[in-house]
């Protein structure tokens, strides 16, 4: 059996990466031992062991698969001395810190499993889970992937707090609470422009200290740095992340847009522009993207469907990757949009990783 060390496993990612383990059985066909960067000693609460020290390079030294969660600082720290010290073992990690890295592979198995087994055949030793935003537009979109139909994309998101961490979670909740309370329960419709000018006042003194701004009853329209094209990384990662994940060099697809946080908890939305590379019927779209994956869901482009079954909150704690809103855009033939939401946590983070040590248990 092979021996898999988990560190970063009670962070908000990790959590969910055990719980789907636990679901799915998978800690039967491995040995898991437990790390920590602070609670080393402590006893594990999932399974009962001992809790190591993730820091540890000779116990990390001895494991044949480590997966992190614990975020690109540790990454940093730990990483390059263990490879130095000789470790050969398979690195598996949520962290974008070694993404891009030419000896690195954006694990995304529906997309591409034949990159990730002629890699492993080829010898390669680290598998990084993609970001959210592409990973759930390559889920939702695969069909039109694989069958090189896509010219270009253009992407808008609607990202959920959960993308920048646990932290922001309560702090939207925490600015929420704070608004809500400025609505008393007898107020009316005829109020409400008394309500809007308190709402208005109360918003410059919410508590921003993770969000930098008020999300809740506004949105953010900047998500991660700059970078020197005016793009913010996150809108860079859209491009070179899906090229990478297909095996192509950046922009052989090109993928632009502009990332937006909202106020949802952990479902990130995107409404996308494409250009196909021929015009086909949308009869035959639908039917391509609904084939390529089990988890996308192509929903009827009317209002109740899309209330139903399009919105964070039908999605939120579940696979499904639903598409909607597709139509022929009025631009031209090749032109359609589309909007799909999927959970940020599950296949936008934790989901990807649990497959990659299934791969490897089944190799
Ligand atoms: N970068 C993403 C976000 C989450 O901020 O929503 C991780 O992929």
């Amino acid at each position: 059996m092979l021996k898999m060390g988990f560190v970063g496993w009670r962070g908000m990612v990790g959590s969910v990466l055990i719980q789907r383990m636990i679901e799915e059985n998978d800690f039967n066909s491995i040995e898991p031992i437990f790390f920590s960067t602070s609670k080393a000693g402590k006893t594990c609460p999932i399974f009962d062991a001992k809790i190591q020290n993730a820091y540890d390079l000779n116990k990390l030294k001895k494991l044949n698969v480590i997966i992190t969660c614990q975020g690109g600082d540790y990454t940093k720290r730990i990483y390059k001395s263990l490879r130095n010290s000789g470790w050969k073992g398979y690195w598996i990690d949520s962290s974008s810190k070694l993404r891009m890295d030419s000896n690195s592979i954006i694990i995304l198995d529906p997309i591409n499993l034949k990159i990730i087994e002629q890699s492993l055949d080829l010898g390669i030793k680290n598998f990084i889970g993609g970001n959210c935003t592409v990973s759930l537009m390559l889920l939702s979109l695969g069909g039109l992937f694989k069958n090189n139909l896509i010219e270009w994309i253009t992407s808008m998101t609607y990202q959920a707090a959960s993308g920048a961490g646990s932290k922001h979670m309560i702090e939207l909740l925490n600015q929420m609470r704070i608004l809500g309370n400025l609505v008393k329960k007898n107020n009316h419709a005829k109020s409400i422009l008394e309500i809007d000018s308190k709402i208005t006042k109360y918003m410059g003194s919410l508590p921003i200290k993770n969000f930098g701004a008020p999300i809740a009853g506004s949105l953010i329209p900047w998500i991660d740095q700059k970078m020197d094209n005016g793009q913010s990384k996150e809108e860079w990662k859209g491009n070179v992340e899906t090229n990478k994940i297909l095996g192509f060099s950046p922009n052989t697809i090109k993928i632009d847009g502009i990332c937006v946080r909202i106020g949802a908890m952990r479902c990130h939305s995107q409404a996308f522009i494409i250009k196909l590379k021929k015009d086909i019927p949308l009869y035959d779209i639908e039917s391509i993207i609904k084939e390529h994956n089990p988890w996308v869901k192509v929903i009827k482009n009317d209002s109740n469907s899309s209330l139903k079954k399009l919105t964070p909150a039908a999605v939120s704690g579940t696979m499904s990757i639903p598409i909607g809103r597709l139509r022929k855009l009025s631009f031209g033939k090749k032109y359609i949009t589309a909007f799909t939401v999927g959970d940020q946590l599950l296949w936008g983070a934790a989901e990807p990783i649990r497959r990659m040590l299934k791969i490897l248990v089944n190799r």
